[in-house]
């Protein structure tokens, strides 16, 4: 099934600039790095080095806690281009702000997307620190990075769309390794302002187990272009109305810097197994 994104143009010349820039190198993995989260990079050995700003298509960053630059090299056994920083629709009104990273991802040989955020929590045995394996999504926000694709591609699948072999073997991973590996379903919100208790507790309702700004376009996007997808959140926080706190974005930063060690580790277990 075919589909044409917008960011198609765009798309094709950042592959072609980035593969220049890696030198043979051929990534199967990218990494989103979330909001705390680039030193998940740190991981990356002999890592080359793009700034998103030479690339076209690729976000310019308004955020503190996001770098802007791939991060490509080898991690465990695997090649990877990790994208450290991506721009959440509430940066530009526009959900589709990763289309262009991803397209070009793709079309570089990109098999595989791990996604990662920091997110609240509606669970209290998973509270700050916590990570999560998400297991599957809701999207009532009423916008879709899809919008304006052409093609039948665009009426994407999204049975599955968190893949259930590579969430067995994380989980596996998990087991085997003694990492606490919380999973549930996250529910996007499209920010900037955090949740009313009253809109934690409709999400309650309708299943939601974590939530937060990111990840659900870039999951989208992924599917449509058929990548497999994995996704993990790192718990900043309980959500709104449950903590007896109240949510600040530094808040959200300290605890991601604090978490990312167990993110670290699991992804770490990941690309050390064999392909
Ligand atoms: N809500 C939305 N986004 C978030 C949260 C939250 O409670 N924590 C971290 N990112």
């Amino acid at each position: 099934m075919t589909m044409r994104l917008p960011a198609d143009g765009d798309a094709m010349l950042a592959a072609a600039a980035l593969k220049g820039r890696l030198g043979g190198l051929v990534p199967e993995i990218a990494v989103i790095c979330g909001s705390g989260l680039a030193e998940l990079a740190d991981a990356v050995a002999d890592p080359i080095h793009v700034p998103y700003d030479t690339l076209p298509g690729f976000p310019r960053l308004s955020v503190a806690g996001h770098a802007a630059r791939v991060v490509a090299g080898t991690f465990g056994r695997r090649r990877v281009a990790m994208l450290q920083g991506r721009v959440h629709a509430y940066e530009t009104g526009e959900a589709d702000g990763m289309a262009a990273p991803l397209a070009a991802l793709a079309l570089l040989g990109c098999k595989t997307l791990i996604v990662t955020n920091a997110a609240g929590s509606l669970r209290a045995e998973a509270g700050p620190g916590s990570v999560a394996m998400l297991t599957d999504h809701i999207n009532l926000t009423g916008r879709n990075p899809l919008t304006g694709a052409v093609g039948d591609g665009r009426f994407v699948d999204m049975v599955d769309a968190y893949d259930p072999d590579l969430r067995a073997r994380f989980r596996a991973l998990a087991e085997a390794k003694g990492i606490p590996l919380a999973e549930g379903v996250y529910m996007w919100f499209p920010g900037p302002s955090f949740e009313t208790p009253a809109e934690i507790r409709a999400a309650r309702l309708l299943g939601a187990d974590f939530v937060g700004m990111s990840t659900v376009p870039e999951v989208i996007l992924a599917r449509a272009l058929g990548l497999r997808v994995a996704a993990f959140s790192l718990v900043t926080n309980l959500a709104a109305g449950m903590g007896g706190t109240h949510l600040s974005h530094a808040r959200t930063l300290a605890r991601a810097a604090a978490g990312a060690a167990v993110l670290r580790e699991l992804l770490v277990a990941f690309m050390e197994e064999s392909a």
